[in-house]
């Protein structure tokens, strides 16, 4: 694996793997890789003939009271896993080379990044769509794999790419990989590693109250009543606090308030033990209603 951390030296490696016809797909990341993020280069690599992993801990989409400082940072172990998994190309550059002196470009996703992770985290997805852009024409990949983990996230890179007519990759080669969970049900995150053991357990009732909220409402439940009770659940399993727990749609990311009538998430973000944690799962119209 060729470990690159300035621009020109990156594009070099990116070159040679063109002149020899190689297709190239890049799974960018923020470090600290756990499985989840290794299914994602294992996606990328049955998908691709060479595979680029960037590691940068974006500042800008990190707010003013978020964890930036804290944020684990391991680049040695990180490199070795991705070593083991095969990975062709490691693309960690610094904030300085990512956002040198003068700065002064973001793109804002309007529609898709304004509810949820948008409404509680202001600014979050500008910087994750302006990082985004810039890795994207950094490497220039053929595809790119993210995680349904971020569904809100994958949705606001597709709506940028489609807006914004990229062409490496164009929307429709951007792969959302489903997400890997715990054995006990919890989505992995790199967050999880700040529960103390017994927070880390209670969390593993989000997932299990969604699924039930999920089942209730595919049977054609009303959607008010069963929110909540999932709110109350979730705060009955020892999360101190709910950012939102949510129907939306699958695409647009506008709230569903009254019936499934598409393609539909259930998203969660609430905190426990001082982490914020975040889920989604799918949610389909009830059979033979609304369809
Ligand atoms: P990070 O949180 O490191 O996640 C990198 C990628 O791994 C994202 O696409 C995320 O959705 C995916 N991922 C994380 N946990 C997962 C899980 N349990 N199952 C499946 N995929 C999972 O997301 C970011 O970094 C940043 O916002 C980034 C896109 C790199 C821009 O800075």
């Amino acid at each position: 694996m060729q470990t690159v951390n300035r621009l020109d030296l990156l594009r070099n490696s990116v070159s040679t793997f063109r002149r020899n016809g190689e297709t190239i797909a890049l799974v960018p990341t923020m470090g600290a890789l756990h499985e989840g993020h290794l299914t994602l280069v294992r996606e990328a690599k049955a998908r691709a003939d060479r595979v680029a992993v960037s590691i940068f801990v974006n500042p800008t989409q990190f707010g003013p009271n978020e964890d930036l400082d804290a944020y684990p940072r391991q680049l040695a172990e990180d490199s070795a896993l991705l070593v083991a998994e095969g990975v062709d190309l490691l693309w960690a550059p610094d904030a300085q080379t990512m956002y040198p002196e003068g700065y002064a470009t973001s793109i804002t996703v309007a529609g898709v990044s304004e509810n949820f992770c948008g409404a509680s985290r202001p600014g979050h997805f500008d910087g994750v769509a302006t990082v985004v852009c810039k890795l994207f024409n950094q490497v220039a990949p053929d595809i790119a794999c993210f995680g349904e983990k971020d569904w809100q996230q994958l949705a606001v890179i597709r709506r940028m790419a489609r807006d914004l007519d990229l062409n490496a990759p164009n929307a429709d080669r951007i792969i959302g990989i489903p997400t890997v969970r715990e054995a006990d049900g919890l989505a992995m995150s790199s967050r999880n590693r700040f529960l103390s053991p017994a927070s880390r357990e209670a969390a593993a009732a989000l997932p299990r109250a969604m699924r039930d909220a999920i089942q209730t409402i595919e049977v054609g439940a009303e959607i008010a009543p069963v929110l909540a009770r999932l709110h109350d659940a979730i705060l009955a399993a020892g999360f101190a606090s709910i950012d939102y727990a949510a129907l939306a749609d699958a695409a647009s990311l506008q709230p569903m308030e009254n019936r499934v009538e598409a393609p539909a998430r259930l998203l969660v973000a609430a905190r426990i033990d001082g982490t914020r944690l975040i889920d989604n799962m799918a949610v389909y119209p009830p059979a033979g209603m609304n369809r």
